[in-house]
C-alpha cells in the first residue's frame, strides 16, 4: 500500500561542517563538474515524500521524469502543491533572449528547501539532472543530507554528442533508450544516429520497403543475420524518448559512399564498388537516384523534428574508383567539365543538400565536404581526421559551424587501455579516460575569427567490434562521463582528479543499472572479447 502520507519531513540541521564556507572547488557529485559552487555550513535533510511547487511554467515531460527518477532511484514519492512546506520550488528568471544562457540553471538548496530557477525548459531540464545527481551523492539510509549551496550553471558548448552505429551492429530500442537516459544524466544533448552503411539500413522506409526488408539483413561479422530494424513507430517513440530528456536525435543515411546495403535492396541505383568495399556508392550520374534519394529524405525529415540530417560524405574514394568505368559518370564529367571522382563526389552532395534544404532541414557532412561549396549558413561540419587537423582549419576558414569528433580521442571503438586487445588502436595509441578527459578543444580557438564556430564536441560509437551490449557497455562507460565534462565544463573548472573521486561514486550507479562498465580503478569486469578471431579485429589502425 501506498502511504499517503505526505508530511514533508523537512528540517534544517546545524550540523557544523568546518568553516563557514567551504572552497567551491569541492566536489557535490555533479558531473559535468557545473561552473559555480558555493557551499554553506548546514544541511537540509528530508526522505520519504517531497513537494513540488510552482512549477506552472515547467512541462509536464520534465516534471515526469523527475518524479519517476525520484522514485525510481530513492523511493521518494512527491506531490504537487504549492503549500508552505515545499521542498522543491520552480521558479523562471528571465535571462533574455541570449543564446549562450539558453540552458541557464541556478540551483539554491537553503533552509527552505531547494529552488530551481531557469529561463527555459532546457535550463530547468539541467537542473533536475543536477537536482538527481544530488541526491544521489548525499544519499544514505538515513534519508537525504544536502549541503546548503547555491548552483549557477551553464554549458561551455551547446553541442554534446553521441553517435551509435547501428548499421554495423543493431541494439534495439531499449539500450538506445538507456543509452538517452545515461546522456540525459551527463546532460549531453545530441544523438547521432548512424542507421545506414555497407551491412545494413536500418530504418523504415515506406516508399522503399526493401531498404529494410532486404537491406537490414545481416551485420558486420555476420552478413545472413536476420533482418533488424527500426520501424517509423519505434523511432517515432524513441525521438519522443530523446525529447522527453531534451535531446536532439539526428540522422545519419550516410552518401554517396557507404551505400552498400541500400543497394543491395534497389541495385538500379548503384554506382558500384571496388574488389574490398562492392556497390559502395549511389550512382552520382542517374537523374533516378536523385529523384528516389529526395523521396527517402521526404521521410526522414517527417521523422526527426530536429530539422537536422546527416549525410555522410566520408570516405567516397573506397568505391568511386567504379565511376571511371561508367558511361553515365562520363556524361556528367564532359557536361559539367570535370576531370575528378572528386569533384563528381562534390556536384552529389551539393544537389542532395539542395533536396535537404528544400525541406527546411540542415545539412550535416563529415570534413571531406569542408571544400565542396555548400553553404555555410545550412550546413555543419564534423571534424573527424584527427590526424588531418589542416581539414579542420578548412572547416574553419570556410566559414562553417563545426562538431569536434576527432578519432584521438573521441572515438569510442578504440581501446581505453594499453592490455585492451578487441578494440581499435592508432599505431600505439587508444583513448583511455584521461585523454578524453583532457581534452581542450581551445587550441584550435587560436584566431578570433574562429570564435564561436566550434559548437562542442561528439564521440562517435563505430560498432565493428563491438557486437554485444556488453562490449557496447565497456567501450561507453565510463568514457561517457569524461566526455560530458569535457564539454560542459569551462577548463578553469575541470580537474582530473575530483572528477575520479565524483566517478566512483558514478560506477555504483552503473552497477545498479547492470552496466558492464571499464572500471579504470580496479578492473573489475574484465574485456568481453569478440567472438571472431579475425586479425583485422586487433590492432588495426584505420
Ligand atoms: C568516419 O569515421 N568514416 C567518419
Amino acid at each position: 500500500m501506498i502511504n499517503l502520507n505526505f508530511l514533508v519531513t523537512l528540517f534544517a540541521t546545524f550540523a557544523l561542517w568546518g568553516s563557514s564556507k567551504l572552497a567551491s572547488a569541492q566536489h557535490i557529485g555533479i558531473i559535468p563538474q557545473p561552473q559555480s559552487v558555493t557551499l554553506e555550513k548546514d544541511s537540509l535533510v528530508f526522505k520519504g515524500s517531497l513537494n513540488i511547487a510552482g512549477a506552472e511554467n515547467v512541462s509536464v515531460t520534465t516534471l515526469q521524469y523527475l518524479r519517476t527518477n525520484l522514485l525510481n532511484r530513492f523511493q521518494f514519492y512527491t506531490r504537487h502543491h504549492n503549500t508552505e512546506s515545499s521542498v522543491i520550488v520552480f521558479k523562471q528568471i528571465n535571462r533574455g533572449k541570449d543564446k549562450t544562457n539558453d540552458e541557464y540553471y541556478e540551483l539554491t538548496v537553503d533552509q527552505k528547501g531547494i529552488t530551481v530557477y531557469a529561463a527555459s525548459e532546457k535550463g530547468y531540464f539541467n537542473a533536475v539532472s543536477s537536482l538527481l545527481q544530488l541526491f544521489h551523492f548525499y544519499h544514505s539510509k538515513a534519508g537525504i543530507k544536502v549541503p546548503y549551496m547555491t548552483i549557477k550553471d551553464s554549458p561551455a558548448y551547446a553541442w554534446r554528442g553521441f553517435m551509435l552505429d547501428e548499421s554495423r551492429h543493431f541494439f534495439g530500442k531499449e539500450k538506445v533508450k538507456q543509452l538517452l537516459d545515461w546522456m540525459a544524466y551527463y546532460k549531453l544533448n545530441k544523438f547521432h544516429w548512424h542507421l545506414t552503411d555497407e551491412p545494413a539500413w536500418r530504418m523504415e522506409i515506406k516508399q522503399y520497403p526493401f531498404l529494410t526488408l532486404v537491406g537490414g539483413v545481416g551485420n558486420y561479422l555476420n552478413p545472413l543475420a536476420p533482418a533488424k530494424y527500426y520501424t517509423q513507430a519505434e523511432i517515432a517513440e524513441i525521438v519522443a524518448y530523446a525529447g522527453a530528456r531534451q535531446i536532439e536525435v539526428i540522422p545519419e543515411i550516410d552518401m554517396p559512399g557507404h551505400a552498400t546495403a541500400a543497394n543491395r535492396a534497389y541495385p538500379q541505383f548503384s554506382g558500384g564498388g571496388t574488389k574490398d568495399h562492392p556497390d559502395f556508392t549511389f550512382h552520382p550520374g542517374k537523374e533516378g537516384t536523385y529523384t528516389y534519394l529526395a523521396n527517402i529524405l521526404k521521410e526522414v525529415h517527417i521523422l526527426f523534428p530536429s530539422h537536422m540530417i546527416h549525410l555522410g560524405g566520408d570516405e567516397v574514394a573506397f568505391g568511386s574508383k567504379a565511376w571511371d568505368q561508367d558511361e553515365d559518370v562520363q556524361r556528367l564529367k564532359q557536361k559539367f567539365g570535370y576531370s575528378t571522382n572528386k569533384e563528381v563526389e562534390a556536384y552529389f552532395m551539393r544537389r542532395m543538400a539542395d533536396s535537404l534544404y528544400h525541406l527546411g532541414a540542415k545539412l550535416l557532412v563529415w570534413d571531406e565536404m569542408a571544400e565542396v561549396g555548400l553553404p555555410k549558413d545550412k550546413t555543419i561540419q564534423y571534424w573527424w581526421r584527427h590526424d588531418k587537423v589542416s581539414q579542420l582549419e578548412l572547416c574553419l576558414k570556410n566559414g562553417y559551424a563545426t562538431v569536434l569528433c576527432p578519432r584521438l580521442p573521441f572515438y569510442f571503438d578504440f581501446v581505453q587501455d594499453e592490455s585492451h586487445r578487441f578494440g581499435r588502436k592508432w599505431n600505439k595509441d587508444f583513448n583511455g579516460l584521461e585523454r578524453v578527459y583532457n581534452y581542450d578543444p581551445e587550441i584550435y580557438k587560436a584566431k578570433e575569427l574562429y570564435e564561436g564556430q566550434i559548437l562542442g564536441m561528439q564521440a562517435n560509437l563505430w560498432t565493428e567490434r563491438i557486437h554485444n551490449e556488453q562490449r557496447f557497455d565497456f567501450m561507453v562507460f565510463p568514457r561517457i562521463a569524461a566526455l560530458a565534462e569535457v564539454a560542459w565544463t569551462k577548463k578553469d573548472r575541470k580537474d582530473y582528479e575530483n572528477f575520479k573521486t565524483v566517478l566512483k561514486k558514478h560506477i555504483q550507479l552503473y552497477q545498479s543499472d547492470g552496466i558492464y562498465y571499464y572500471d579504470p580503478f580496479k578492473n573489475t569486469n574484465s574485456e568481453p572479447k569478440v567472438q571472431v578471431s579475425k586479425q583485422q579485429y586487433i590492432d588495426n589502425p584505420e
